[in-house]
């Protein structure tokens, strides 16, 4: 059984002015210091960013944007860029989040093209696939999520992808309360680890560390987190308050 440090990822979305996100940083860094067992990434809004990699410095977790151009730099009038994100700390970036796709018209062409800009940055991507409701209720799911990681992954080498991190996170259960039960999940998540190892290697499809979204929370974190292939997960609401955050962070304390 191939060992995969569990990465806990907070999404803090469109929420929190720069002094809300680094009052929720500093009482997090304090919460979580004890929990060497797990990574902990945290997404806040780009204007909090550098106060946020402040805050978290010499902490054990890391930060991420939300969202990237592919372009470094140009006339490209309210986007950023991944070496902008490098410079004001972050060492992850969310791509392809379902928001992103449902209402900012993100599509796997763009997702593929975020994801290059991220790796040649250095960036680690946090490559966000899912199904809406009505794919899964027409048996969709996994024509959907194939298509949605073939095309976000087409054209990269097996040592690019080195490091990469997915994030399964179905649409509906997303912000609703609803969360998969975890032998749902797991069945996605074992079915996007048997693509990587078709397309790319065992080795990767053993290391790529693929992480649940949509309602996780204190009391559900360590059940999903007890499943073969869930490595992890990409909490939005949940990750606002540094208290149930921290809680899902030390997941392995609860069991
Ligand atoms: P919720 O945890 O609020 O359902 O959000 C999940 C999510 O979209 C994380 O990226």
């Amino acid at each position: 059984m191939p060992t995969r440090t569990p990465l806990i990822a907070g999404n803090w979305k469109m929420y929190k002015t720069v002094t809300e996100a680094v009052a929720t940083a500093t009482e997090l860094v304090g919460r979580v210091a004890d929990a060497d067992d797990v990574e902990i990434m945290v997404a806040p809004s780009f204007t909090a960013l550098a106060a946020v990699a402040s805050a978290l410095a010499g902490s054990r977790i890391a930060l991420g944007g939300q969202n990237l151009h592919w372009e470094s730099e140009g006339a490209f009038t309210g986007e950023v860029s991944a070496p902008m994100l490098v410079s004001a700390g972050c060492s992850h970036v969310i791509i392809g989040h379902s928001e992103r796709r449902q209402y900012f018209g993100e599509t796997d062409e763009t997702v593929n093209r975020r994801i290059r800009a991220a790796l040649d940055a250095g960036l680690v991507p946090v490559f966000c696939v899912g199904e809406t409701e009505a794919q899964r209720e027409s048996g969709e799911t996994f024509s959907v999520l194939d298509k949605q990681v073939q095309m976000g992954l087409e054209g990269f080498s097996l040592n690019e992808l080195t490091g990469l991190v997915i994030a399964y996170e179905p649409v509906w259960a997303i912000g609703t309360g609803k969360t998969a039960n975890r032998e749902q999940a797991q069945e996605v998540h074992r079915f996007i680890r048997e693509l990587i190892e078709e397309s790319f290697s065992i080795d990767l499809a053993n290391a790529v560390r693929i992480l649940y979204g949509g309602s996780v929370k204190p009391d559900n974190a360590a059940d999903l987190m007890a499943m073969d292939d869930i490595d992890g997960a990409l909490v939005g609401g949940a990750s606002l308050k540094a208290e149930t955050f921290s809680q899902i962070v030390n997941f392995k304390r609860s069991l």
